[in-house]
């Protein structure tokens, strides 16, 4: 029988130990899009009708604009490069390999939806107003980063030092460093990190209803929402990892551990706190308050958390304060939200997790 960390021969396909993860990269590869099926014509307008305004208002929907496309284009690089590398030598079972692989895939699409629009706003590739370097320079941004490859470094520390061979037979504590890496990449770095700030501000920015100005940036939200419901699905094979992984290693789960855990949290929450009132520091968007977007933050980490049946909810006062997100969600199956037009956006068919089927927790299921 095939384990997640071997032994198995990476040349037997079948039979699967994991289908479910040969499902997921099906469902995957059926959300397949491409940044140049979005028009960024009005989103240019909006973008050069913001930089010459002297409205403080519309200076800092600019900065918001440009901070969070600065930050998720490292991110995705970052999430690529690190830790689906790491990640690939870790997991022996080819069907767990075909995930990752299309994983990566889509982390690359991702950073050419990023430059599809820093192309076509004519925004410039280096130098200090470079959206590229921007998380080089910019502290909230740079902790981030850092903090990222912290977590990497004690995992890349491991694998390589035993050349990624039968990680089955690493200590104790090296397979809680395996653990902790998939709790943050999936369930902090992705469910977190990433989708409060695919899901949040510019998509508000882009509401029919909820902007208070006309609605602003809707292609580049409309890209955000395609690259959110990528790494929907990146979480749930995550999730499925980590359920696995502990069914396999249940020592691994201390309590000190959990302790270890709930302190990540914490400090990952604070670290967006910090990034969010770097984005807000000319002024908040009409609506959209930093203590909103975090309060909703706090609530995707607890769903990821919940989601894996042995982590707390390490935020369990929190409450969700953007109801529209979820009513965004489920028109995006038959409409453009932001448009209000009919139109389908799926290539494939819609494989929600209920049809994937794994006996996954409905809460990771949730569209918050
Ligand atoms: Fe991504
Ligand atoms: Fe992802």
């Amino acid at each position: 029988m095939k384990k997640l960390l071997g032994p198995c021969t990476n040349l037997q396909l079948e039979p699967f130990q994991y289908p479910i993860f040969w499902d997921i990269t099906k469902a995957m590869r059926d959300n397949t899009w491409t940044p140049e099926e979005v028009g960024v014509a009005d989103d240019l307008a909006t973008f050069h009708r913001l930089r010459s305004s002297e409205d403080k208002y519309d200076q800092s929907k600019l900065h918001w604009f440009k901070a969070l496309w600065g930050q998720l284009t490292a991110f995705d690089m970052l999430r690529s490069e690190d830790a689906l590398t790491l990640s690939l030598l870790i997991f022996k079972p080819e069907e767990i390999k075909h995930f990752l692989c299309r994983m990566q895939w889509d982390e690359r699409l991702h950073t050419e939806s990023y430059r599809y629009v820093v192309q076509n706003f004519g925004l410039p590739e280096s130098g200090p107003d470079s959206i590229y370097e921007m998380w080089s320079h910019v502290p909230e941004m740079k902790a981030r980063v850092e903090y990222a490859e912290k977590i990497n470094d004690e995992l890349a520390e491991r694998v390589f030092s035993t050349g990624g061979r039968d990680p089955s037979s690493w200590s104790l504590q090296g397979k809680q460093t395996i653990l902790r890496s998939l709790i943050f990449w999936f369930l902090i770095f992705e469910k977190v990190w990433f989708l409060i700030n695919l899901k949040g501000p510019i998509s508000y920015m882009a509401l029919p209803r909820a902007a208070a100005n006309k609605p602003e940036f809707i292609g580049a939200a409309e890209q955000l929402w395609y690259i959110a419901r990528d790494e929907e699905q990146h979480i749930r094979g995550g999730v499925e990892l980590i359920r696995h992984f502990v069914l396999e290693h249940p020592e691994t789960v201390t309590e000190g551990f959990l302790v270890k855990t709930q302190e990540m949290f914490e400090d990952c929450l604070y670290l967006e706190s910090q990034f969010v009132n770097h984005c807000a520091q000319i002024a908040p968007i009409l609506g959209y308050s930093p203590n909103d977007h975090l309060e909703t933050a706090r609530v995707f980490a607890n769903l990821g958390a919940r989601a894996t049946g042995f982590i707390p909810a390490p935020f369990p006062e929190a409450r969700h304060r953007f109801p529209w997100m979820a009513e965004a969600s489920e028109h995006k199956k038959e409409t453009n939200f932001f448009e209000q037009t009919p139109k389908d956006y799926r290539k494939g068919v819609d494989l929600g997790l209920d049809k994937i089927g794994s006996g996954m927790p409905t809460s990771v299921m949730d569209n918050p």
